[in-house]
C-alpha cells in the first residue's frame, strides 16, 4: 500500500538505462515482451525515447525511431511515455530553426509522447522557450529542466531563479538534471528544500550513479520532499546509470513515502532485462560492467570522457601530458564562463583543453569553441574571460540575442532537399530525421524506403 505521500518513479530502463550501460543499443524487439507488464507497474512515466535513442536507432539498429515510438505506444497504454529533448538542439548538436523544433515536438506528441523533459546545456531558458511552448500547445506534460553543476557561479539561488523562469514558461514540473552524478546527499537536501519552498509544481530529480552517491542522494532528496525520482530496473542500474528501481521501492516499504509499487511485480521484468543485457553485450561487444568512479567529483568530467581524452592523447604520443590535461580542463571551463559539462559543452570544453595541452594554449581553436565563446549556444553562466575571448573570437560578431533568432525556417528547404534526393513523398517524420542526422537518415532511407 502506498504511503501518505508516495514517491513517484520514472523508469529509465528503455532510455537512459541502456544509453548509460549498453551504448544505447537496446532494440525495440528487446522491449516488446515486457511493455504491457511495465505499463501495469504504476510508474509516473516510462522514459523510452529521445536522448541518444533516436540517433542510435537510425545509425546502429536499422530502426525507424518514429516507428519505435508508435510500437511502444501500442503496448504502453496507461503510463505516459517520457522523452528527453535538448531544447533548441532537439536531439542533435546544433541549434535548429523554430519550425523544426515545433514540428518535431508536434510529431513526437502525436506519435505517443506524453511527457517531454526539456533542457539546455547552458541553462539559457531562451533556448527552451520554443520547445516548451510547442509541447504545451500539443497537450504534453512539459517538464522544464535545468542541469546541475558546481562552480562559483552556481548556487541554490541561481538554480531557483532558472526553475522560476521555467515555471513562468509553463512548466508542469521541474527536473533537476544531474547528468554527471555530482549532486551530494546534503547538497540535494538543501537544493530541494529551497526549490520546494518556492516552486508550485512537482519536483523531479534525475541523477547518475557515476560517483557512487546516488542512493544516498535519493534518500536525502526524499526527506526534503522531492516528488519524482528516476530509477532503472536493476540490470540497467548502478554504474553510470540510475539507482535501481526495485531497491528504492523496497527501501520505502511501510514508510509514509512508500511508492505503492509491488517489488515482486518488478522481478520478472528485471529477469527479462538481465537476459537482454547479456545478449546486447555479446551482440555488440559491449562492456556493460561499468564501475563507479568517484574521480568525477574532482574533475567534473564524466568518466567515459576522461578515458576518451586519454586515448586521444595516447594516439598523439602525448599520454605523459594527461596530468596536465586534468589541470587544464577546469581552467578552460572557468575561462569559457563555467558551462555545465553536458552534451555538447562537455565535448567542446574537453577538446579545447586537449588542444591547449598538446599545442599550446589557444593556439588552435575549434569552431565550436569559438561559437560557445561568442554566444552562439546561448549565454554562458559567467562571462567568458575577456583575454581569452579576444584571443579566440577575433573580430567575429558576439551574439547576445537568442541564437535561433538568426536561423530562418528550415522545414520547407529540407523537404525540397529530400525530394531532390529521391524522396518526394517523405513523411514529416522522415524530414525531421533528415534534419537532425542527414547522412545517417539518408543511409537508412536508402535501405528502407526504396
Ligand atoms: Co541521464
Amino acid at each position: 500500500m502506498s504511503g501518505k505521500n508516495p514517491v513517484k518513479i520514472m523508469e529509465t530502463v528503455l532510455r537512459d538505462g541502456h544509453q548509460s550501460l549498453a551504448a544505447t543499443r537496446m532494440r525495440t524487439s528487446d522491449m516488446i515482451p515486457v511493455l504491457e507488464q511495465l505499463d501495469e507497474i504504476g510508474y509516473f512515466s516510462i522514459e523510452a525515447w529521445g536522448g541518444a535513442t533516436f540517433d542510435s536507432c537510425l545509425r546502429f539498429l536499422n530502426e525507424d525511431p518514429w516507428e519505435r515510438l508508435r510500437t511502444l505506444k501500442k503496448y504502453i497504454k496507461k503510463t505516459p511515455i517520457q522523452m528527453l529533448l535538448r531544447g533548441q538542439n532537439v536531439l542533435g548538436y546544433n541549434h535548429y530553426a523554430d519550425d523544426v523544433v515545433t514540428e518535431f515536438v508536434n510529431r513526437a506528441v502525436d506519435n505517443g509522447i506524453g511527457v517531454i523533459r526539456i533542457f539546455d546545456a547552458l541553462n539559457d531558458v531562451r533556448n527552451l522557450e520554443v520547445a516548451m511552448r510547442a509541447a504545451k500547445k500539443a497537450g504534453a506534460h512539459v517538464q522544464g529542466s535545468f542541469v546541475y553543476t558546481i562552480s562559483p557561479y552556481h548556487d541554490n539561488a541561481s538554480f531557483l531563479k532558472v526553475a522560476k523562469d521555467l515555471v513562468e514558461l509553463g512548466a508542469d514540473s521541474i527536473c533537476i538534471k544531474d547528468m554527471a552524478g555530482l549532486l551530494a546527499p546534503y547538497a540535494a537536501y538543501e537544493l530541494i528544500k529551497t526549490l520546494k519552498a518556492d516552486i508550485p509544481v512537482p519536483l523531479h530529480l534525475h541523477t547518475h550513479y557515476t560517483s557512487g552517491m546516488a542512493s544516498m542522494t535519493y534518500i536525502k532528496a526524499i526527506e526534503a520532499g522531492v516528488d519524482i525520482l528516476d530509477c532503472a530496473l536493476s540490470p540497467f542500474a548502478l554504474g553510470t546509470s540510475q539507482p535501481a528501481t526495485e531497491a528504492l521501492v523496497a527501501a520505502l516499504e511501510g514508510h509514509e513515502r512508500d511508492t505503492g509499487i509491488k517489488k515482486e511485480k518488478l522481478f520478472p521484468i528485471a529477469d527479462h532485462f538481465r537476459a537482454v543485457k547479456k545478449d546486447l553485450a555479446e551482440t555488440f561487444k559491449l562492456n556493460t560492467a561499468i564501475d563507479i568512479d568517484t574521480k568525477v567529483l574532482t574533475f567534473q568530467i564524466p568518466g567515459g570522457m576522461l578515458s576518451n581524452l586519454l586515448n586521444q592523447m595516447k594516439e598523439q604520443g602525448m599520454a605523459d601530458k594527461y596530468p596536465e590535461l586534468l589541470e587544464e580542463m577546469p581552467k578552460v571551463r572557468a575561462e569559457l564562463g563555467y558551462p555545465p559539462l553536458v552534451t555538447p559543452t562537455s565535448q567542446i570544453t574537453g577538446s579545447m583543453a586537449a588542444f591547449n595541452v598538446m599545442l599550446g594554449r589557444y593556439k588552435i581553436v575549434p569552431r565550436e569553441v569559438k561559437d560557445l565563446a561568442r554566444g552562439k549556444y546561448g549565454r554562458t553562466p559567467a562571462p567568458v574571460d575577456p583575454e581569452v575571448l579576444k584571443l579566440i573570437v577575433g573580430d567575429e560578431p558576439i551574439i547576445t540575442h537568442r541564437p535561433a533568432d538568426d536561423i530562418p525556417p528550415q522545414m520547407q528547404a529540407l523537404r525540397e532537399e529530400l525530394a531532390a534526393k529521391g524522396y518526394p513523398n517523405a513523411s514529416t517524420e522522415d524530414v525531421l530525421s533528415y534534419a537532425l542526422f542527414p547522412e545517417v537518415a539518408l543511409k537508412f532511407f536508402e535501405a528502407n524506403r526504396k
